[in-house]
């Protein structure tokens, strides 16, 4: 590996900002009287600084350019600068030059108060050895101060990343490399005649250009978890939902199922009509398909740097068959270990609600399949075993949220304790 320390742009190489910055834009133009204006014109705005944006694509005066700065602020402060996704591999690619001692800043023509907002919201804060960035009072924001800045900070091979003609000349004013991004805001052309040292045309390539063929990071084992009714497949599209925006590649399984192996054992475990299985035949049927998922989907997700979320796992088996068909928790526990070896989760949202809860949910729902035609004492003893198993020390994989609460208010809870667990193991 060549570099040693990445100098990141935001806008435009780490995020996909056009939605905040182009409507902040738009409610300022509209609220001085320069109406008509497109979304697709204001493009333009990410990028250079804003005070001379508004007088160049609005024609504005400097004085004008001013109270429309003013007010894209206030508009930007409260709900813009959180309406941005990062771009998908870019969680993966900062784990990777983390996991290679890669230093790694932060190196933005935005103010500074919101860069910061923005590094912690997504996620980037725990992998930045510096975050540099104009205070709000600066109407030039100069790249090559800001690179400078990060040169004197960190010091070792540096690299400047970004998407605009402004970001390769900052770091060639400084004497370093440049790789020019094309997924972002510029074009190809103008990186080049920025005399960019590298372009790459995805994510994909920035990775190969600043990582080679040095080892990179796994990606991350999510698995969701409650008993039946505790409303996780809506939460579980708010969590891929959620990690989609922050950059990961999201790899959606389930459990029993998986690939066309493991959804045929599916079939066969959950089909009603077979009230004559013994509960380890049902036991080893859960541990088969398992197996054939672990091998087939997850540790390949994994190997590829994707996040993976599971719905059920191990801990299922553990709490139905080991609990609620009463076969032990400790044998259930064994026979999963020869089916998923090491591979266990990271993270472990637990939906948490009583059997009461959860019954009055089911009988709202669906046709129940086998496993959803058992007695109440059944589920009673799966919640049980959850509950007992998750009290159990060195389980800090598991974030517990109260599922009983509504909808929104489960997602926000689910979502805070994720982003928090996520940053423990950035
Ligand atoms: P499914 O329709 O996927 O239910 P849910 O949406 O609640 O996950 O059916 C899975 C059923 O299988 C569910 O009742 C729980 C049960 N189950 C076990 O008993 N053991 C296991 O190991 C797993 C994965 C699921």
């Amino acid at each position: 590996m060549k570099y040693t320390t990445v100098l990141f742009d935001l806008d435009g190489t780490l995020t996909r900002s056009e939605e905040g910055i182009t409507r902040s834009a738009l409610y300022a133009a509209d609220k001085m009287g320069f109406t008509g204006f497109t979304k697709e014109e204001f493009m333009a705005f990410i990028g250079p600084p804003l005070f001379e944006s508004f007088k160049k694509i609005c024609g504005m005066t400097d004085e004008q350019a001013d109270q429309a700065t003013a007010l894209y602020r206030e508009r930007f402060s409260v709900v813009g600068w959180a309406e941005n996704e990062v771009y998908p591999g870019i969680p993966a690619l900062l784990r990777s030059l983390k996991k290679n001692g890669v230093k790694i800043a932060m190196a933005t023509a935005k103010p500074l108060v919101f860069a910061e907002k923005i590094a912690k919201r997504f996620g980037f804060e725990p992998y930045l050895d510096a975050l540099i960035g104009p205070g709000l009072d600066k109407k030039h924001a100069g790249k090559a101060d800001i690179v400078a800045e990060c040169i004197r900070l960190l010091g070792g091979e540096v690299v400047m990343v970004g998407d605009r003609c402004y970001d390769v000349e900052g770091g060639a004013a400084n004497g370093v490399d440049t790789i020019g991004v094309t997924y972002g805001y510029g074009t190809e052309e103008e990186l080049i005649a920025s005399g960019a040292t590298h372009i790459a045309h995805s994510v994909q390539e920035l990775a190969d250009i600043l990582l080679g063929d040095a080892p990179r990071a796994k990606g991350l084992f999510v698995t969701m978890e409650g008993v039946d009714g505790c409303g996780k497949t809506t939460q579980r599209e708010a969590l891929v939902a959620h990690l989609t925006q922050l950059g990961w590649e999201v790899q959606v399984t389930r459990e029993p199922g998986g690939d066309e192996i493991a959804e045929k054992i599916r079939h066969l475990v959950l089909d009603p009509v077979n009230t004559a299985m013994f509960d380890e035949t049902e036991a080893y049927l859960y541990a088969a398909s398992r197996a054939q998922n672990v091998r087939a989907l997850i540790r390949p997700a994994l190997e590829a740097g994707k996040l993976v979320v599971c719905d059920r796992y191990v801990d299922s088996s553990i709490a139905y068959q080991g609990g609620g068909r009463q076969m032990g928790t400790a044998r259930i526990a064994q026979i999963n270990k020869e089916a998923v070896g090491d591979t266990i989760p990271e993270i472990t949202v637990y939906l948490r609600m009583t059997p009461q809860d959860a019954l009055a949910r089911r009988l709202s729902a669906s046709e129940p399949d086998r496993l959803e035609k058992e007695k109440d004492s059944f589920f009673a003893r799966t919640f049980e075993a959850y509950e007992a198993l998750y009290a159990q020390a060195g389980m800090e994989r598991v974030i517990t949220v109260d599922a009983s609460k509504s909808i929104e208010e489960v997602t926000a809870q689910m979502l805070k304790q994720l982003d928090a667990r996520l940053e423990a193991l950035a």
